[in-house]
């Protein structure tokens, strides 16, 4: 019988994305606890996290006490004035602190509340520096197919799979193009790395071209693109797009709300990839989901051209949140996380690339701690199962037997634990992972 959390669910409160089916038929735990890199439910169940939080949020672990010790020291002192015309001393200092750690040319940052306003605010930044610099109205924002960059309506609009959340909310945003995005595994172009001479990133010239260069504000991408599962760029690829990029004076905002603050291996994947964005968009780690707090960071040069942003939120540069961030980054930093991330990340994709003799999976890839697997019905053709047959739910759930939460995105399967997870805690997750396959891979009779 259900418990009455799960009625009262079912009743009161919308869970995001979620059928009201799976909360009727207890699929859907009730978490009530943290420890270290586990979660326990209303059960008692405890499960080890591989996905940090579902949404690769947690960068440090659950209940660390400093974190929780700043926001309450943070709210007793001042825990909000408005954050125009006033100035929180929090939202400085993590604002210097970020100009110390990001890449080289990012300078200046404007906090909101999660990952989908920095994008937001990213192209409104975008905007506004071609209109005050050169007085030009560049509306048009490119991103890429597959791409995810959030939910509200600008970040919708940019959102590359044609699926419910984009279609219900038709009509979006005009002025959104999208670019095949580099999937090499499903090549859409048919081509294979390195022949193709990385035809999918010459092929935003021709896109700009089309779109008209004096109208395209920004071009925005992922990194390393979620959408079907952690795939990271092909060497060479962002290099080729800031030439493009640079030729139209089309800025490039670099999306780093999942891999920000060291999820692979480095502070910032723009470091890993030698990337140099013009505007960078940050969340999830900079708290570590400890509070809500995203940001937007960009270069001196397009800072000193708007004089008065034309921008504002009630929450925004929350001083409990920027002091969340900065305990957190100071756990990061005094633990050795990053380096820590690239290490583990090595072991994981190890276990993962051993899992690749299951007759359902295809490849193991990703970078430091955001992993994926491909997950195929017919391994030599590279043939996905079909949404109807819910495979990705066969596995969480099986996963959930074994004691392990990770997640299903488009036809991989995803893992990106806390930066904290140990070698022991890896093992005991491939296993996990193993024998979730195998009792699928047994019902369905591979
Ligand atoms: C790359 C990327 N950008 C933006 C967002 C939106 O962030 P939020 O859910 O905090 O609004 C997400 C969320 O998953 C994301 O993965």
């Amino acid at each position: 019988m259900a418990s009455q959390t799960l009625t009262d669910a079912r009743n009161y409160l919308w869970l995001y994305n979620t059928q009201k089916e799976d909360v009727e038929t207890g699929k859907v735990p009730v978490i009530v606890r943290g420890e270290g890199n586990y979660v326990i439910d209303d059960q008692d169940n405890r499960y080890l996290d591989l996905i940090a939080g579902n949404t690769r949020a947690n960068a440090t672990g659950y209940g660390r006490e400093q974190v929780a010790r700043a926001m309450y020291d943070q709210a007793r002192k001042m825990h909000y004035f408005s954050s125009a015309n006033f100035i929180s001393l929090p939202a400085v200092a993590l604002a210097k602190k970020l100009a110390g750690i990001l890449p080289d040319e990012l300078t200046t940052t404007c906090f909101v509340c999660d990952g989908s306003e920095a994008v937001e605010t990213a192209f409104k930044m975008a905007k506004q520096y071609h209109l005050n610099e050169s007085g030009q109205n560049r509306f048009k924002i490119i991103s890429r197919y597959h791409a995810y960059h959030g939910q509200t309506m600008g970040a919708l609009s940019a959102l590359g799979f044609l699926n419910p959340m984009r279609n219900a909310m038709a009509p979006l945003v005009p002025g959104h193009a999208f670019l095949i995005p580099p999937y090499c595994y499903r090549c859409p172009l048919n081509l294979t790395y390195p022949a193709c001479d990385l035809a999918c990133a010459d092929a935003l010239d021709t896109l700009i071209q089309f779109e008209g260069p004096d109208l395209v504000a920004a071009f925005i991408a992922e990194a390393i693109m979620q959408g079907m599962g952690a795939l990271p760029p092909p060497d060479g690829y962002f290099e080729r797009i800031r030439e493009i990029c640079d030729t139209y004076e089309v800025l490039l905002i670099i999306d780093e709300v999942i891999t920000g603050f060291g999820r692979t291996g480095k502070m910032f994947a723009c470091d890993l990839y030698n990337i140099r964005p013009d505007i960078i968009t940050l969340a999830k780690q900079l708290t570590g989901g400890y509070a809500p707090l995203g940001a937007a960071s960009t270069i001196r040069k397009i800072a000193d051209a708007i004089d008065t942003f034309y921008h504002i939120h009630t929450y925004g540069n929350h001083p409990v949140c920027c002091a969340a961030a900065l305990k957190n980054i100071e756990i990061i930093e005094r633990e050795n996380l990053v380096a820590h991330a690239a290490q583990m990340g090595s072991y994981l994709l190890a276990g993962l690339k051993e899992l690749q003799k299951h007759p359902i999976v295809g490849e193991a890839r990703g970078v430091g701690l955001w992993c994926a697997i491909e997950i195929v019905k017919d391994k030599d053709r590279r043939i996905p199962f079909k949404p109807e047959e819910n495979i990705a739910q066969q596995l969480t759930l099986a996963g959930k037997d074994h004691g392990v939460i990770f997640r299903g995105m488009g036809n991989a399967l995803e893992f990106a634990p806390p930066l904290s997870i140990s070698r022991k805690e890896i093992e005991a997750g491939l296993r996990a992972i193993d024998l979730a396959l195998d009792d699928v891979e047994k019902k369905l009779d591979f």
